[in-house]
């Protein structure tokens, strides 16, 4: 078992900031990275819906196989991590409990902000997880569904000339306009008087230094890429589960996409910070015949599965 793998996926290439914490964390293991990019963005879909999308990329891991399965990705956390915790045999992990967890302990005042896509906030597992940590937490919550717009569109250098875009961080160019936008999703939460402010959406710790000017720098960001990628090696090593020995840093791992493999190879070198010199298309066809009927009767239960991230 401890020689397989661990399967990490997401919308697309958001998850991957999330995967570099991982291999960071544990250089000598190899993971086999599944980015969703054919269908990203989940956020603004119905929840059931990506609860299906979580069944048949676990299916895929499964199948590839791996060792542990994490979800990169918060909307697909909220949607679908019991869902997963049911389905599949291997430990499944997801990034909300995480990012509330590195909240809940950063906080001083007790109050605490979240921004992510429409799925993640309207489903509240944010406010569940971070009160069950510390029921004396007030978690203020805003959806920032144009940031990830902002990332995709930056990492791909969208139309424009190039004078028009300002690079914010080494990771993903924004438009200038992006301070504006910002500051009317972000202004609110900084009146209700939050020290710290959870970066709910695996695609923004690509805008931390953009977001961090906007909030000013008494407020504290926190992405649980770090804190998820804590929670892989303790449940790797609690089970006898960790590779013994010492492979080849980066070496083995695999990518794959139900996007173009060639795109997702360019624009997941820089958000991975490390040159992914190939990726491997599967079709959603294939995708949506994997998933079992027993496994699909699990989409038919009780709904507040798909909120309890
Ligand atoms: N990476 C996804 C998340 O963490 C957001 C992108 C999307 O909407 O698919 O929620």
């Amino acid at each position: 078992m401890e020689t397989l793998p661990i399967g990490i996926f997401d919308s697309g290439l958001g998850g991957l900031t999330v995967a570099r914490e991982v291999a960071r964390a544990l250089p000598h293991e190899r993971i086999v990275y599944f980015g969703d990019t054919a269908r990203c963005p989940y956020g603004p879909r119905d929840l059931t819906e990506v609860r299906r999308f979580v069944l048949e990329i676990g299916t895929w891991l499964e199948r590839a196989p791996v060792k542990l399965i994490v979800i990169a990705c918060n909307t697909a956390t909220a949607a679908g991590l019991m869902l997963a915790q049911k389905a599949f045999d291997v430990p499944v992990i997801g990034v909300v409990e995480p990012g509330a967890r590195a909240a809940v302990r950063a906080t001083v005042n007790r109050s605490v902000g979240v921004i992510g896509t429409i799925g993640t906030i309207e489903s509240g597992a944010y406010s569940r997880a971070a009160r069950a940590l510390d029921a004396g937490v007030t978690v203020f919550s805003v959806a920032t569904p144009k940031f990830v717009d902002v990332v995709e569109a930056g990492l791909r250098m969208g139309p424009g000339a190039l004078e028009e875009w300002v690079a914010e961080s080494s990771e993903v160019f924004i438009r200038p306009s992006f301070y504006e936008m910002a500051r009317g999703y972000l202004e609110p939460l900084k009146r209700s008087g939050i020290d710290t402010l959870v970066l709910g959406c695996t695609h923004f710790p690509l805008l931390q230094a953009a977001i961090q000017q906007v909030v000013g720098p008494r407020i504290r960001l926190i992405s649980s890429a770090e804190e998820t990628a804590r929670e892989v090696v303790e449940t790797l090593e609690s089970r006898g589960h960790l590779v013994r020995g010492s492979g080849t840093p980066g070496a083995g791992h695999r990518f794959c996409t139900t996007g173009d493999p060639a795109e997702f190879a360019r624009l997941g070198s820089r958000v991975l910070r490390e040159r992914i010199t190939a990726a491997e298309r599967v079709g959603l066809e294939e995708l949506a015949t994997l998933v079992s009927h027993d496994r699909l009767m699990l989409l038919r239960e009780g709904t507040e599965d798909a909120v309890c991230g």
